[in-house]
């Protein structure tokens, strides 16, 4: 690494090369799909870049660290939705495992929950414009590369789907519709795009305004997506068959009693969004204050009317209680022709 400066990355030509020769060793399906001059091209023109990294270092004013604890320490919490998302990725026909591009990957919570899970049928390439989150991916097993989501370093026609997930409001809005055109040119024949993220309006939006924008150590001001916004970027890059649909994509945490897989929730997002502000003025009480604000954004609207919110459930042959908040995503789902 060349180093970071402040909270923007500093990446340069030299660090590439060497997550190439990695990307090479470890998983050479994935180094195949990537286009070296683009990826080089891209390194020399990152080194000027202004990305700033909310989820560096902590020294470098970020909260990757936490938000990495957060994940380890739950790895299941939003394995349904992961699930849910891999289980829309086309299989392919010569039966060789069907290429992913991660692209907010993060320290590769997705490949992680989908080996978890005996997904078999899929090989997961983490992406990150975060150095940080890029090397720790690689430090849980991962392979990585560093890129930024409307420039991907991909093959034209290389790879079985682009996924963009658990962050896609991190995009300016500028940059959208250059990420859409980007997922439908890496694409083979057949492929598809996930783009999935939160509407405005929704109480996710709702947590990101009133909890994670005032209490996390990087602050959270964020464009959602709307449904419209969504299909229009479809639309424009091409893709001949598509939709925006919705769907469950829930926290959850497990544990012996309901007050302790309650507390592992608040715990949880305490960690995942960097709510320092909470932690210093709650101290002990910080998981407990973190679970009782989270009750009260995400409740859910059913089509028939009816009020979903936070439940707890006894599994007596686990001998376990889950605690789940539940939460809605939108996904709008790009498909390119055969
Ligand atoms: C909320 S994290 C999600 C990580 C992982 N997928 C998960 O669910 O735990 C969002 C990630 O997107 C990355 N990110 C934000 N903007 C990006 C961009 N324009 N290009 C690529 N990565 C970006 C961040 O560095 C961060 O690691």
């Amino acid at each position: 690494m060349t180093g970071l400066a402040g909270r923007h990355v500093t990446f340069g030509e030299a660090d590439m090369a060497d997550h190439l020769d990695r990307l090479g060793r470890a998983a050479p399906d994935l180094h195949a799909c990537v286009d070296p001059e683009r990826a080089r091209a891209w390194a020399r023109l990152a080194e000027a870049d202004d990305f700033k990294d909310d989820f560096g270092a902590d020294g470098a004013g970020g909260r990757g660290s936490s938000y990495i604890r957060a994940q380890a320490r739950n790895l299941t919490a939003r394995a349904q939705g992961i699930h849910h998302l891999l289980s829309l990725v086309p299989a392919r026909t010569d039966r060789r495992p069907a290429v992913v591009v991660d692209v907010l990957g993060g320290d590769g919570l997705v490949r992680r929950v989908a080996d978890a899970r005996g997904l078999t049928g899929l090989s997961v390439l983490t992406c990150d414009a975060s150095p940080y989150m890029v090397r720790a991916a690689w430090a849980a097993h991962c392979p990585a590369l560093v890129q930024r989501a409307d420039r991907l370093l991909m093959r034209g026609g290389s790879v079985d789907a682009v996924l963009v997930a658990y962050g896609s409001h991190h995009i300016a809005a500028e940059d959208r519709a250059e990420l859409v055109h980007e997922a439908y040119r890496v694409l083979r024949p057949g492929g598809v795009l996930l783009l999935h993220d939160f509407l405005v309006g929704s109480p996710m939006e709702t947590w990101f305004q009133d909890v994670v924008d005032p209490y996390s150590r990087t602050g959270h001001a964020f464009d959602h997506f709307t449904r419209e916004e969504m299909g229009g970027y479809l639309t424009k890059a091409g893709f001949e068959s598509g939709e925006v649909t919705e769907m469950a994509d829930p926290y959850v945490a497990t544990a012996a009693t309901a007050r302790e897989a309650e507390l592992e929730l608040g715990r949880y997002l305490l960690d995942m969004y960097g709510l320092a502000a909470i932690e210093r003025r709650h101290a002990a009480d910080a998981a407990r204050h973190t679970v009782e604000l989270a009750k009260s954004v995400f409740r859910e609207r059913r089509a028939d009317g009816s009020l979903e919110s936070f439940s707890a459930a006894y599994d007596p042959s686990a001998r376990s209680w889950t605690c789940t908040l539940p939460r809605t995503a939108v996904l709008a789902i790009g498909r390119k022709s055969p």
